[in-house]
């Protein structure tokens, strides 16, 4: 038997404003462009709610969905590149929020980008492996409104805000996990959202918050590469066979990309999640909503054989096995 990691609970939060397609009336756009090249139809963006505050409600649903008490959380982590605050972390605000602070809780966030939850899964697994957590918390939440260009047509029509949620604990089982992550850190320009500037401060001016920048051809064809080399490393290292998969959950960017991939790998487009035509790409976010709302549905089952795949900026690139 090895020690496995169980996904007890999943949960997710939109943002509380759906914009469609045909809602960008400012720009030069349609909706039958956006939707032939991306699939995209509507996304959800936040009005008041704050990173954290998405990832409240979707670590609530997790808990609730898991039936845990929460005070047996000891661990939580959240993915994000659109954090409320430079510091302190979304983990540590939700900690608070969730009512945890009497609780000896490990709370921080990770930066993978879009990557960023299998980058949090992976690491909670290896945190479950060794006992170092019983019990814990992993969150993608993003406010990607807040770094867009609203007038830049060719990325705002593309992201949306939200969060989704696991509830990780430790299990015994036959099965393996298989793990992978890769990263081509040269490839920053491809891309990118700037930080803090470094200031001149015998010259201090106003700090700027960066809006994401994308070279969206060269992402679309990393994004192939890198969900096939995903599925591709974990299924040598499960041992399982793509048969074996019950469903593949990929990083919900652009339907065009999940097709390419499904056609050149010849897997059937079926075996993918996908809910990208009502949430848009949420980042960090998209692989734990797609699995929350497919469990809600009915459609993931205790059992299932999957794959979580994710990509971005770095870039950056990670896919894990679990059986739920
Ligand atoms: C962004 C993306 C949809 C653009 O589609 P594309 O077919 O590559 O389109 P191009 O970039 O070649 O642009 C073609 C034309 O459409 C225009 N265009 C871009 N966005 C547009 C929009 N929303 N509406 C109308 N026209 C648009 C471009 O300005 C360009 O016009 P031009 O030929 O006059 O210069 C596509 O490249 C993509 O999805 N890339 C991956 C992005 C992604 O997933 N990023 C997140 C990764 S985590």
């Amino acid at each position: 038997m090895n020690d496995n990691v169980k996904i007890k609970g999943m949960g997710y939060a939109a943002a509380q404003r759906r914009i469609n397609n045909h809602d960008f009336t400012w720009l030069d756009t349609s909706d039958e462009w956006i939707t032939s090249r991306t699939g995209i139809n509507s996304r959800y963006v936040t009005e008041t709610e704050n990173t954290s505050d998405l990832a409240l409600r979707a670590a609530l649903s997790a808990i609730e969905d898991a039936k845990i008490d929460k005070h047996e959380i000891d661990t939580i982590i959240v993915a994000t590149f659109t954090p409320d605050m430079q510091t302190p972390s979304v983990a540590s605000i939700l900690q608070a929020k969730l009512g945890l602070n009497d609780c000896p809780v490990m709370a921080f966030d990770l930066n993978s980008a879009c990557t960023g939850f299998v980058m949090a899964f992976q690491t909670v697994s290896a945190f479950i492996q060794t006992g170092r957590t019983k019990t814990a918390l992993i969150v993608g939440a993003e406010t990607l409104s807040k770094v867009m260009n609203w007038n830049d047509r060719s990325t705002c029509v593309l992201f949306g805000d939200g969060a989704g949620a696991f509830i990780c604990t430790q299990y015994a089982s036959k099965e393996s996990m298989a793990h992978f992550a890769n990263s081509r850190g040269d490839l920053e320009d491809v891309l990118s959202a700037e930080g803090l500037q470094i200031q001149d401060i015998s010259n201090a001016r106003p700090l700027t918050g960066g809006t994401l920048k994308m070279q969206g051809q060269a992402v679309f064809r990393f994004a192939i590469d890198a969900i096939s080399d995903g599925i591709r490393q974990v299924i040598e290292q499960s041992k399982w066979s793509l048969d074996e998969v019950d469903y593949i959950i990929p990083h919900q960017a652009n339907m065009r990309i999940i097709a390419h991939v499904a056609s050149k790998m010849k897997i059937p487009q079926e075996k993918f999640i996908i809910n990208l035509e009502r949430f848009g790409n949420t980042s960090a976010a998209s692989i734990p909503i797609a699995m929350a709302e497919a469990k809600a549905n009915g459609i993931l089952k205790e059992g299932h054989r999957v794959i979580m795949v994710g990509f971005g900026a770095g870039l950056t690139w990670a896919a894990s096995t679990a059986v739920l």
